[in-house]
């Protein structure tokens, strides 16, 4: 195919704004994927995905479709994941493209994931299809949101499509827009081959399948080809494209989109964002804007049973292969024994993976509060990174704590500004500005400590404006601040995986809120338990756990034997999540308390 009939689009929506409906609809127009094989959304295919109805992993599929000019054009879609914690792999997605389709739907309007994504696109000079979804829907307004997309973006929205990807309104017009605002990409097959990876997953049998636009030059099956940053090489095995499914071809060349396995043992060794050369042919720059993903979130895990140590670790390692950005090393606690500290990039990949972790592979894990980054000067000025709380040097051996800050943008009416600002305000933010699209939209924008908002950030704000707000957020860099490192003693022994960092200024409420919480968590034994709160040597809450006193069974009055075993199950089932620390069993909840102190 000349470049000049490929069109390599995107598809850029808030969640539940319809794209993955739409995706449906454009395979089926263009006959990519036949009738019996719609069922099931084609777009995003993991279970976990699907049930949360996010799309985590990016995908592509190429279309064949006839325009009206009578000529026949390749649209290769590229999949974004729908989360900021993985903006860099969307960045990498929309490079691949020439353009993107903006989906909006129609009865709600521009959200802070839609305008932090488009305005991605709009640096790579991608050109922009607006497209109102849901116009069947009786609530939909599209001038009102039409006016709201010009105001937010300043993209004209005259000729925007009106759709309904449901009832399949709107298809061939979008096909059509596709064809005549998406430039075709440049035709420079003559040039040293460079590709640019956007996606890849692992395979058990072939090894990391990676998708790739080439942008240079051309590739074939049996080529060898070196991946710039990793220095790695590789002999091309299986070369096809997506439509969507597998499909081998011998060649692809600039423009095109497609697949190749070589048998590479690890997403790691080709990274998303990583420059596909033929080792034959290396050419003087790699293609821009690649980046190691960096953990921003780090938390402990600790399998219940002691026994189940080395089924996490290889657990993790499996994870690994597929999950470039997932980092774990060995963690050993003096209260919880052995375990590992996780990297993650944001909240939701953290919780994807303790999620498999669980369900894939069946183990029993206790869950440390999650913590960022922070970089500590010692005195003497060497600069260390402390992720774990535990690790915080005493007051005399630092000299500065600084903390990852985030610019945050909310998009909420205008009835939840104070809402928003106050929930803000409590967590050390720093008001930036506020702006006004509409009168039902504002955007309001915050600096906050990262640590405030990995929290019950998110929740927090859904809930004080009742699910009306959106946000998205970006890492803008590392401030000082007066740090203290808050322990907690149970029974007078310190348990490290319970220590927290806080701001100075709010340590002695949320300590003394802290073991309030964990005076209700843990439950009594047959004997008094102290619980503490202390910075330093300086104790500064603490609560006392009463002894039992109750047999548990003789609540039932020893005449129901059904209800006696019952309880004992009832009880056997809450102690799998607990972990023995000394003589106190602590449950899962009591590591979390820290996060849900309001
Ligand atoms: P993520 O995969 O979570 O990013 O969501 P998405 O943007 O892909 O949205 P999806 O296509 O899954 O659609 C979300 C919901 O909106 C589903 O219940 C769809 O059936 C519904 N929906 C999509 N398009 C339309 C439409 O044109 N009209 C109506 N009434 N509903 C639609």
């Amino acid at each position: 195919v000349p470049a000049s009939r490929i069109r390599n689009f995107s598809i850029v929506a808030h969640i539940d704004h319809g794209k993955s409906t739409l995706a449906d609809q454009l395979l089926r127009v263009t006959q990519t994927v036949s009738e019996r094989d719609m069922k099931a959304q084609y777009l995003d295919n993991m279970d976990l995905e699907r049930e949360r109805g996010i799309t985590i992993k990016l995908q592509a599929a190429r279309m064949n479709y006839n325009a009206k000019d009578g000529n026949t054009y390749v649209l290769n879609l590229i999949d974004t994941p729908g989360h900021v914690d993985f903006s860099y792999e969307v960045s990498r997605s929309l490079v691949a493209c020439e353009g993107a389709l903006l989906v909006v739907d129609a009865s709600q309007g521009v959200e802070a994931q839609t305008l932090a994504n488009i305005y991605l696109a709009l640096e790579q000079d991608l050109e922009i299809v607006p497209v109102l979804n849901k116009i069947d829907l009786p609530g939909a307004e599209p001038d009102r949101v039409k006016a709201e997309v010009e105001e937010a973006i300043g993209l004209d929205c005259s000729d925007a499509v009106l759709a309904s990807a449901k009832m399949g309104i709107g298809i061939d017009e979008i096909l059509e827009k596709i064809v005549a605002i998406v430039p075709p990409p440049a035709d420079n097959t003559d040039r040293p081959l460079r590709a640019l990876i956007f996606d890849s997953y692992y395979d058990a049998y072939r090894g990391v399948i990676v998708y790739f636009r080439v942008v240079d030059g051309k590739v074939r099956k049996g080529d060898r080809v070196r991946l710039m940053a990793s220095k790695k090489e590789y002999d091309i095995d299986e070369l096809g494209v997506l439509s969507p499914t597998q499909v081998p071809v011998d060649e692809l060349h600039a423009g095109e989109v497609g697949y190749f396995a070589a048998s590479i043992k690890s997403v790691e060794d080709a990274r998303v964002g990583d420059t596909i050369a033929l080792a034959s042919n290396i050419p003087d720059e790699p293609l821009p804007g690649y980046a190691e993903a960096k953990p921003m979130v780090f938390c402990g895990l600790f399998p219940t049973d002691s026994e189940d140590f080395e089924n996490l670790r290889e657990a993790l390692d499996k994870l690994k292969l597929n999950d470039a950005a997932l980092s774990f090393e060995p963690e050993t606690s003096s209260a919880m024994g052995f375990g590992f500290r996780c990297g993650f990039l944001g909240l939701l990949h953290m919780e994807i993976v303790q999620e498999r972790l669980e369900r894939e592979y069946d183990l029993d894990l206790i869950i440390t509060a999650p913590s960022v980054v922070y970089r500590v000067t010692l005195v003497g000025g060497e600069v260390i990174e402390v992720d774990n709380p535990s690790q915080l040097p005493a007051p005399q051996k630092r000299e500065q704590v600084e903390e990852p800050y985030i610019r945050v943008d909310v998009i909420a009416p205008e009835t939840y500004v104070g809402a928003v600002m106050e929930l803000c305000q409590s967590r050390r933010g720093d008001f930036k500005d506020m702006r006004y699209f509409t009168p039902t939209r504002t955007t309001i924008i915050y600096e906050l400590p990262l640590a405030e908002v990995v929290t019950d950030f998110f929740d927090q704000l859904k809930s004080r404006t009742r699910g009306y707000a959106s946000m998205e957020y970006q890492f803008i860099g590392y401030r000082v601040n007066e740090l203290v490192r808050l322990d907690v003693m149970v029974n007078g022994d310190p348990v490290d995986s319970l220590a927290t960092i806080v701001h100075r200024d709010k340590a002695y409420g949320v300590g003394k809120i802290l073991v309030e919480k964990l005076k209700e968590l843990i439950p009594r034994q047959q004997f008094k338990i102290p619980v503490q709160a202390a910075i330093g040597s300086r104790i500064i809450a603490s609560q006392q756990i009463p002894a039992l006193r109750k047999d548990v069974l003789a609540k039932c009055y020893g005449g129901d034997i059904s209800r006696k075993k019952k309880l004992l199950q009832k009880q056997a089932k809450g102690k799998k999540r607990m972990k023995a620390i000394g003589t106190v069993d602590v449950p899962q909840e009591a590591f979390m308390a820290v996060l849900r102190l309001d």
